[in-house]
């Protein structure tokens, strides 16, 4: 989604503008721009639907003023109006004195544009972000202030923001937030605000999130207020971990490459994390959240998928019954009063997750998030907090966070079913035991993949449609699979229970289409692959011994296949790749999806 950076900087703001959007490219984007101002109080404001690399060339390009060291910078992932140069950010006032940059949504754009046209205002686009822009040019005229203005204009607005309101000729920055992220940071390179710490880590040692309703001043020891009152105190400030190598391929082809390499020493991190409170029920009892009955999962997408498995191992292990909500749907839920809600998000500022939360299935219910980032907003609003600690993930495509998500989760549903005397105390260890094997068969599973994975996507690669099958804990991967098939190689997959084949999607398969299995040993699966031959179709199972993807030591355990997301991915990757897609960067898609 889009991505906003802002500075004061001594250093002209470029210089360190161009690095951060860089950063942010990972999100998701199809426009990008930047506000610089000019040593002698005017802006420079250059924009592009191109790739970052065509924002650099107009940099070089600019013969105008000296550039100075404050900008705006921003990169689109279009939800109003098309993708054109005209509504790409940074957008500006009638009078050009006033730059603005805007993540979320104006839910009121087109009432407060009609005033703002009737007062003389002239409007370049019909891009919601623009109406902010003249909005705040507007108070500015009346108040003579620009965080005054700021203030005012964000009273007359409905909907979400993360935003920088730049005043050229005094270099001053305003940067608010309201259900979009934004943090600050002051640094002896200067002042920085990002949606992001990735993209301004590297000059960085500590930031601040900012609260719903606060307003900055972009200084270090500017004014912060909060709803239009003096912030009593300002967010704690939270040491920067992010590294430089993890914006780093470390020679790999992709991140998506590196990240799936990445899953077996993720996992163990996770492990090492969670270890020693899982069997003895610590990790539950230190969240402090009260005892439930019923478990409701909400998440979208891979997070959603990974829930899946997380509800099968709970009814499993506990016999507790579980409701897997789709988060954009949970309005439709009914909600139960004993209920414990589990929020999931890699990235804990999906806008579906955080709508979720405030729809009556959840609401009133005690909220524990599972994300991979402890300080987003998902974990600011949930009452616990669960880290998957998969480390950055750039790829858009989940596949570290996924596996990390399914561990900790099911390490926190087996510590909550030790304290609350639904599991003894020997069987948690024995599954903690087996938890800690996953390391060495996400390993194993990998290097199998890698080796019979190619041939196999040689054979299948023209096909235009893919079927995934599977039954029981073993389900969820199917459905990954699909996902991560159709996202990075746009062609069309579709999951489905095994035993649903002959109610439908058998009319699918003719000659030659692909149908992967995914074999957790339910007997069954053997009926429906024989069921696909005979009409035809081209069975790729993955599963134990003796399967086209061989994975070893694959056991019946409450978490399903886990080694199969591996050769899953690799799969998809793959035929990505020789359908000539970009796997870290798939078409229309974004890495923080914060709007709903
Ligand atoms: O950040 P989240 O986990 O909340 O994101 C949810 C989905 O948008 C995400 O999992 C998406 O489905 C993945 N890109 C798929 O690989």
């Amino acid at each position: 989604m889009c991505g906003i950076v802002a500075c004061r900087t001594s250093r002209p703001a470029v210089e360190y503008l161009r690095v951060a959007l860089r950063r942010l490219e990972y999100r998701g984007y199809d426009s990008v721009g930047v506000a610089l101002r000019t040593v002698t109080g005017d802006v420079a404001r250059l924009r592009t639907t191109g790739r970052i690399n065509a924002l650099d060339q107009l940099v070089d390009q600019w013969a105008g003023t000296r550039l100075d060291g404050a900008g705006l910078g921003h990169t689109r992932w279009a939800t109003h109006g098309a993708v054109t140069e005209a509504n790409a950010h940074p957008h500006t006032d009638c009078t050009g004195r006033i730059t603005l940059v805007h993540n979320g949504i104006v839910e009121n754009a087109d009432e407060l544009r009609d005033e703002l046209r009737a007062g003389g205002h002239r409007f370049a686009t019909s891009v919601d972000s623009e109406v902010l822009c003249h909005l705040v040019e507007h108070a500015r005229a009346r108040c003579g202030d620009l965080f005054e203005a700021v203030e005012l204009a964000l009273s007359r607005v409905k909907g979400s923001w993360a935003l920088a309101a730049m005043e050229a000729q005094a270099g001053r920055i305003v940067v608010a937030a309201n259900g979009s992220p934004l943090l600050v940071a002051h640094a002896p390179h200067g002042d920085f605000a990002a949606s992001d710490i990735g993209a301004i880590a590297e000059w960085v040692d500590e930031y601040r999130v900012l609260d719903d309703g606060d307003v900055v001043e972009l200084a270090a020891s500017g004014r912060w207020s909060r709803r239009g009152g003096v912030a009593g105190q300002r967010p704690a400030a939270i040491k920067c971990t992010w590294h430089a190598c993890d914006a780093d391929r470390a020679g790999y082809a992709d991140f998506m490459a590196k990240e799936i390499d990445e899953q077996p020493e993720a996992v163990s991190r996770v492990l090492d994390q969670l270890g020693g409170g899982i069997a003895t029920g610590e990790l539950w009892a230190g969240l402090g959240l009260p005892p439930f009955t019923r478990l409701r999962v909400i998440g979208c997408g891979t997070s959603l998928n990974a829930g899946q498995v997380i509800g099968h191992a709970v009814r499993r292990l506990g016999g507790i019954p579980t409701a897997i909500t789709v988060a954009s749907e949970a309005a439709e839920e009914i909600p139960d009063a004993s209920q414990l809600c589990l929020a999931i998000s890699q990235s804990g500022e999906t806008a579906d997750v955080l709508h979720a939360m405030e729809s009556t299935a959840v609401s009133g219910s005690p909220v524990v998030a599972l994300t991979n980032n402890p300080h987003a907003t998902l974990a600011r609003r949930a009452h616990a907090v669960v880290e998957c600690a998969a480390g950055t993930e750039i790829g858009v495509a989940a596949t570290k966070t996924f596996v990390c998500q399914i561990v900790a989760g099911v390490a926190l549903m087996i510590s909550a079913l030790v304290a609350t005397n639904r599991l003894a105390s020997a069987t948690a260890n024995r599954l903690v035991d087996d938890l800690r094997r996953l390391p060495d068969q996400l390993f194993a599973a990998a290097t199998v993949a890698k080796c019979v994975v190619p041939p196999i996507v040689d054979q299948v690669g023209t096909a235009t449609g893919f079927i995934f099958l599977s039954r029981g804990a073993g389900l969820p991967y199917a459905a990954e699979g699909a996902l991560k098939l159709k996202e990075l190689s746009y062609r069309w997959a579709e999951h489905y229970p095994a035993g649903e084949l002959k109610h439908g999607p058998l009319a699918l398969i003719s000659t030659g289409t692909p149908v992967v299995v995914i074999d957790n040993g339910d007997p069954k699966l053997a009926l429906n692959m024989a069921e696909v031959r005979a009409r035809g179709g081209h069975v790729v199972s993955i599963g134990p011994a003796g399967c086209d993807v061989p994975l070893a030591d694959i056991r019946q355990q409450p978490w399903g296949p886990l080694e199969s997301a591996v050769p899953l991915q690799i799969f998809a990757r793959n035929l990505a790749l020789a359908l000539g897609r970009d796997v870290d960067k798939p078409r229309n898609l974004a890495k923080s999806v914060t709007v709903e």
